[in-house]
């Protein structure tokens, strides 16, 4: 008996219906209990998502019975978000550009500054013909897929270094009906493109790459750094370790005039510009600040 009254069993123990309203207040209840900010919305946003009902729907049938099974598996998916497992994870998807992203572990949450890649290139290659783009680091697929739907002449490639994360890629983007129109690379940068013919080739690089910095990585909060990739976030001590790297490799992938453009971190245009001016092969053409002012994306151009 005395064991039937411990906590962590009546955790497990579901009731046998509940209210919808009632359902609701748990769910609250749990989430502000986690200083989750937004408690009210991220439970509407859990029970919509979990039970396929309306806001509306909620509300209107607030004494609707929950059924044991419902219940339980709401109760889950709020566990995890009280554990600070972001929402989009708990949930599923995010949207980028206008499309639902599938995500999952493994693969990083499309933000939406990196909507300023699709709209550079779509502005700058609107009228190629047949512009050949590489979205180096794909995650995702979200930039890929965007461009893919956009530019329907392009031959888009996008690469990545976790397999887990391509295979998140691919569903994103036969969802959206681009699977086929896209070329899969798995592996370290832009060296499985250079073996497979495509020196010289290339009209634009699109890259979010990892860029936090080591001392960035410490104040990350808990949602971001014990639930998101590390690979797709840990730039190295001052967070350019794999721009580096790509500057070495994107010129002799890039057609003549090709261009290069990335997201970076808070603080990096400036050393970024000053590195990049030392090289020959490259030079910075724009830094675009994203919509609360921050220099967010760089454009390169190949020289020579
Ligand atoms: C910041 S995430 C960006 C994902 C997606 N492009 C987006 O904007 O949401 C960086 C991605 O780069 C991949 N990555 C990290 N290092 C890489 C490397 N050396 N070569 C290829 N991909 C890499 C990670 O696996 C991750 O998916």
């Amino acid at each position: 008996m005395s064991q039937l009254l411990r906590p962590a069993s009546l955790e497990v123990l579901a009731p046998v219906s509940v209210s919808s309203s009632q359902l609701y207040r748990e769910a609250v209840e749990k989430l502000s209990h986690a200083h989750i900010h937004d408690a009210t919305r991220e439970a509407l946003w859990i029970i919509e998502e979990a039970l396929g009902v309306n806001r509306l729907g909620i509300h209107a049938y607030s004494e609707y019975p929950i059924g044991p099974e419902a219940y339980k598996y709401v109760m889950s998916l709020v566990e995890r978000r009280a554990s600070r497992e972001p929402l989009q994870y708990v949930l599923g998807s995010q949207e980028f550009y206008g499309l639902e992203m599938v995500v999952q572990p493994g693969v990083l949450i499309p933000r939406p500054e990196s909507e300023l890649l699709v709209e550079e290139v779509l502005a700058r290659l609107g009228s190629h013909p047949q512009p050949v783009i590489v979205d180096v680091g794909t995650g995702s697929g979200c930039l890929a897929i965007s461009v893919a739907r956009a530019l329907t002449r392009a031959l888009v490639i996008a690469s990545d270094r976790s397999v887990a994360a391509l295979a998140v890629a691919q569903t994103n983007a036969m969802k959206h009906g681009v699977f086929s129109k896209i070329l899969w690379v798995n592996g370290d940068l832009l060296a499985p493109l250079l073996s497979r013919g495509l020196a010289g080739k290339v009209t634009a690089i699109i890259a979010n790459l990892p860029y936090v910095s080591h001392d960035e990585w410490d104040r990350l909060s808990p949602d971001v750094k014990d639930f998101e990739p590390r690979l797709a976030l840990d730039g190295g001590p001052d967070g350019l370790d794999v721009y580096r790297r790509l500057w070495q490799e994107a010129p002799s992938l890039l057609a003549p005039e090709g261009m290069v453009c990335v997201e970076i971190g808070i603080g990096q245009a400036d050393r970024l510009c000053q590195e990049i001016a030392a090289l020959q092969c490259l030079k910075v053409v724009k830094v675009q600040p994203d919509s609360q002012g921050i220099p967010r994306m760089v454009c390169l151009q190949r020289v020579g």
